[in-house]
């Protein structure tokens, strides 16, 4: 039987890799696109942000660094500035930016635009999660999660949007989650404000298109990043903790790849996670009452 198994997957592995050598080959053969492109990449400092950064500068794009913490963001400029590349590169600005003073953000956004003159594309990625149940949580914690998670992300978006508009080009990304598709028992803060992300994207998507511009929505399963450690409990204190589903998630590496592979291929939307995980998203929309089922036993496992 395992002679059999391995003869059948010997079959299998052949195309597969000669695919995996094509979409490579294809992958190498376009990043030029990225060279002297402006993108301005919100939670640049740690995990997701920090990686896709990485390999938009090894492309030659001209980067805006921005999250909360502007000595991580300076040691990351640190650091690619004495990266060897092959093509020309441009130092990266460093932007301090608090996705939950919204009322600075429209402020933020001018600074932005002003570094380079323009912003080419926009990916917003900082963001936060939570672990905690509906009752246990408190408002301010629902709150928070909107605030960064949502309302800093439409407010940035509004105004770096407002001027690509003008310029009759741009690209959004919004890093959402397959949790901005599929809720799960102790993640309603969270899910709630990916859920809203993704419903804002899709009328962003439709509003802007004629004026030239794209927004490209990104839902990833667990990523291997800090996420689970800065999350927040339900009083709305630090987690701390990383969670063995955060630790055995994608690799930032893979993720940041396929983002710029969506970027590439002009997606709309992507949703990078397991076969098994994507199956739920089905399920959700085709077969609502065995997702219930299977939250609602999840749930209890979590008690
Ligand atoms: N890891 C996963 O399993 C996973 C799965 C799906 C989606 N995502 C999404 O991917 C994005 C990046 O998360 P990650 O996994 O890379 O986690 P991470 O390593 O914890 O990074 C989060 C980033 O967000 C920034 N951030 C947090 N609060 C902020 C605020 N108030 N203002 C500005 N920036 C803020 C952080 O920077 P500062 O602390 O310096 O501000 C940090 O750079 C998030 O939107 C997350 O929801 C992650």
């Amino acid at each position: 039987m395992a002679g059999f198994l391995n003869l059948v997957s010997g079959y299998f592995s052949i195309p597969w890799l000669l695919i995996e050598m094509w979409r490579e080959q294809r992958l190498n053969s376009r990043y030029g696109k990225f060279r002297g492109k402006v993108v301005l990449v919100t939670g640049a400092s740690s995990g997701i942000g920090k990686e896709l950064a990485k390999q938009l500068f090894k492309q030659g794009a001209k980067l805006i660094l921005a999250s909360r913490s502007t000595e991580k963001l300076l040691e990351l400029r640190d650091e690619l500035k004495s990266m060897q590349c092959s093509v020309p590169i441009y130092v990266p600005a460093v932007l301090t930016i608090d996705l939950e003073q919204v009322g600075e953000l429209a402020g933020k956004s001018k600074e932005a635009w002003q570094l380079f003159g323009r912003v080419d594309i926009l990916v917003n990625c900082g963001g936060m999660s939570v672990r905690g149940g509906v009752v246990d949580t408190q408002l301010h914690v629902y709150r928070r999660l909107m605030e960064v998670n949502y309302f800093g992300s439409v407010e940035l978006t509004r105004n770096i949007v407002t001027r690509m508009v003008e310029e009759g080009c741009g690209l959004v990304v919004n890093i959402s989650s397959i949790q901005g598709l599929i809720s799960l028992p102790d993640r309603s803060a969270y899910s709630a404000s990916k859920h809203a992300i993704q419903a804002f994207s899709d009328s962003l998507r439709a509003e802007v298109y004629s004026a030239g511009v794209r927004v490209l929505v990104v839902s990833p399963g667990y990523v291997n990043t800090e996420l689970s450690l800065n999350s927040l409990t339900s009083s709305g204190e630090k987690h701390n903790k990383l969670d063995p589903t955060t630790l055995n998630g994608y690799s930032v590496e893979y993720v940041a790849k396929e983002i710029i592979r969506s970027i590439l291929n002009e997606d709309k939307e992507v949703v990078l996670a397991p076969v098994h995980h994507r199956l739920v998203v089905v399920i959700r929309t085709l077969l609502p009452r065995i997702y219930f089922y299977i939250m609602q036993k999840r749930a209890q496992k979590n008690k």
